[in-house]
């Protein structure tokens, strides 16, 4: 059993090391292609970051030549198998080896170059690759993670890749899936200050309104950022620089403000109704809390909102109590 996951490692060390090669050839796209979206041949370097060229069947003769059985490159989704032919899962690809804290390699994102569908390929789960128990990145960003005792955690593998070349080097993504439970507590061995940086648009919110309550759970203390430029931070980085994303840190919004103020923007409180639905959200999101941090919430809220303290109180007591009941 922990041979065959011992020559999973080893196969998919050498198909990485194939890519690795491939984009380091002359004239090549992966190459270009990275080059162009302003990745340093260093950051390349650091990440093993490859290309998957486009002939069909290239890795498949590799590896096969130096002696792995094809069952074991299905197994590891390297290769597929159609109507008695082998051929190459990534084709035209930069490839993103994706290793576990040991370092070992368990998968791949691949990135098609420029424009098609799907944007990323992902290995397919095997005994080496599950998803929801690692994060991109964390063999190379642990250690900042933990001098800084803090991580940002991203969407993308470009947004890892290229906060981490801009200096902000206590980065992470979590792999194409919401965040998960294992995935929180892999990195509390680490930190308990997270900060999300999911993309702007509504998917990167959904994203982080779950991430939060998923961190919350494990008692990490989360906040919260989006961009204030560009989709991701990625791009943002790329345009405004360190300092600016530095900055935007400093202003994330922890879970509670996050949520509140997610909620404001989503009811007119000019109106009593308004008001009233505002609060009654409010009050779920506060029970969330300890007592303490209700009691500066409940404070702000009841001068905001103009509505007495002690009715906001009996509001989040009754979600409370509801709760226990297990009702709602
Ligand atoms: P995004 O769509 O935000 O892509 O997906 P991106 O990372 O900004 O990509 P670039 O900048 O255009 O290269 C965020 C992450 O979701 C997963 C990948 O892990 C990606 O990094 N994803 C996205 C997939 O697995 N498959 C897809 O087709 C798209
Ligand atoms: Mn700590
Ligand atoms: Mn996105
Ligand atoms: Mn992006
Ligand atoms: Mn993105």
């Amino acid at each position: 059993k922990s041979e065959n996951k011992e020559q999973a490692y080893q196969i998919n060390r050498e198909a990485a090391k194939f890519f690795f090669r491939a984009l380091r050839e002359r004239a090549n796209p992966g190459y270009s292609y990275m080059k162009k979206r302003g990745i340093a041949p260093e950051t390349l370097n650091k990440f093993g970051i490859g290309y998957a060229d486009s002939q069909w069947d290239s890795l498949y003769r590799h590896l096969t030549a130096m002696g792995f059985k094809k069952e074991k490159l299905l197994e590891l989704g390297l290769i597929s198998q159609s109507k008695g032919k082998y051929y190459d899962k990534f084709r035209g690809r930069v490839m993103f080896p994706i290793m576990n804290t040991s370092g070992k390699v368990i998968g791949f994102g691949g990135r098609v170059v420029g424009e098609g569908e799907p944007k990323y390929l992902n290995s397919q789960e095997s005994s080496v690759f599950l998803k929801k128990n690692n994060l991109y990145g964390l063999n190379i960003t642990r250690q900042e993670i933990g001098r800084e005792d803090q991580a940002i955690l991203v969407e993308g593998y470009m947004d890892v890749v290229s906060l981490y070349q801009s200096g902000v080097r206590n980065v992470s993504a979590s792999l194409g899936t919401a965040l998960t439970e294992n995935q929180a507590k892999l990195l509390k061995r680490y930190t308990d200050n997270v900060v999300l940086s999911y993309d702007a648009d509504q998917a990167g919110i959904n994203a982080a309104l779950r991430g939060l309550d998923i961190l919350h759970r494990e008692n990490c203390r989360v906040k919260v950022l989006h961009v204030t430029d560009g989709k991701d931070p990625d791009e943002f980085v790329k345009k405004n620089g360190k300092l600016a994303f530095l900055k935007l840190i400093d202003q994330a919004l922890p879970f509670a403000d996050y949520k509140l103020s997610l909620l404001r923007k989503s009811f007119d409180l000019t109106t009593t109704e308004g008001r009233v639905d505002f609060l009654r959200q409010a009050a779920r999101v506060l029970s969330d809390l300890s007592p303490v941090e209700q009691d500066i919430y409940i404070k702000k809220l009841a001068e905001e909102t103009k509505i007495s303290q002690g009715a906001i109180r009996l509001e989040i007591n009754g979600n409370t109590s509801e709760k226990q009941s297990g009702h709602q």
